[in-house]
């Protein structure tokens, strides 16, 4: 049986976090769909054409610390905004979330695009300044040199371009609970997280 948990929010929102405790606590299987944007931002960079780079996109093996670069997410935004390079990645995804045994989907268009149909959804949310904060000292703990001024117009610049593009903007779908982080310990949101997901009929797995 299948069961789909859709994710959705801003950068650095904490959507992440959430959906790989969710993932752990029911024993389903998590995809960061943000990782595949991310891989055919990194293409463009090394100066590939991002609609035959989405086209040929292997899904195994995505992780990498290369793929969390700022530049990445930058062209990975950009990128996310031709309609071509997203028509590209939707079956895989739609696949993934109905597979056996249950799935977790983070990204922007989860809830009101890719799986419209999905048994729960979360909009997680945070200000910029608190997710600008949390993402710089990420960076720093990789030894990332930047600084919290330019993190915090990144996350404000890929917000905007996100939720402006005319294909799959970010946006909550009608039926998404919404969790605010600003304000809560990664435990507190995690719990609300796993209350909401089994007011809509999730059971562990
Ligand atoms: O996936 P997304 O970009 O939305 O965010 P994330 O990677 O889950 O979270 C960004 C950073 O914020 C991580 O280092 C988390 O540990 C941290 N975080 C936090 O401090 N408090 C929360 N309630 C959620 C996340
Ligand atoms: O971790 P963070 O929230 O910073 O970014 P991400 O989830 O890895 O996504 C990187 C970029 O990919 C976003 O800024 C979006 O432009 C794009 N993306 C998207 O358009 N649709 C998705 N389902 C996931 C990511």
């Amino acid at each position: 049986m299948s069961f789909t948990i859709a994710i959705d929010g801003p950068a650095a929102s904490g959507k992440g976090t959430i959906s790989r405790a969710l993932a752990a606590h029911f024993r389903f299987a998590h995809l960061d769909t943000g990782l595949l944007y991310r891989a055919v931002g990194a293409r463009l960079l090394e100066g590939e054409e991002p609609i035959a780079a989405a086209r040929a996109l292997q899904a195994g093996g995505l992780e990498s610390d290369a793929l969390r670069l700022p530049a990445v997410a930058e062209a990975a935004s950009k990128v996310a905004a031709i309609p071509e390079v997203r028509a590209a990645l939707v079956d895989f995804q739609r696949a993934f979330a109905r597979r056996a045994g249950g799935a977790v989907l983070d990204g922007r268009d989860i809830g009101t695009v890719i799986c419209p149909e999905a048994e729960a959804k979360l909009f997680v949310t945070a200000s910029p300044e608190i997710r600008a904060e949390r993402r710089f000292a990420e960076l720093q703990a990789k030894g990332v040199e930047t600084d919290l001024a330019a993190v915090l117009a990144d996350v404000r610049a890929r917000d905007e371009r996100d939720m402006g593009r005319a294909d799959a903007p970010l946006r909550a779908a009608e039926d998404a609970v919404e969790i605010d982080t600003t304000a809560l310990s990664i435990e507190a949101a995690v719990a609300r997280a796993v209350a909401a997901v089994e007011q809509r009929g999730g059971r562990a797995g």
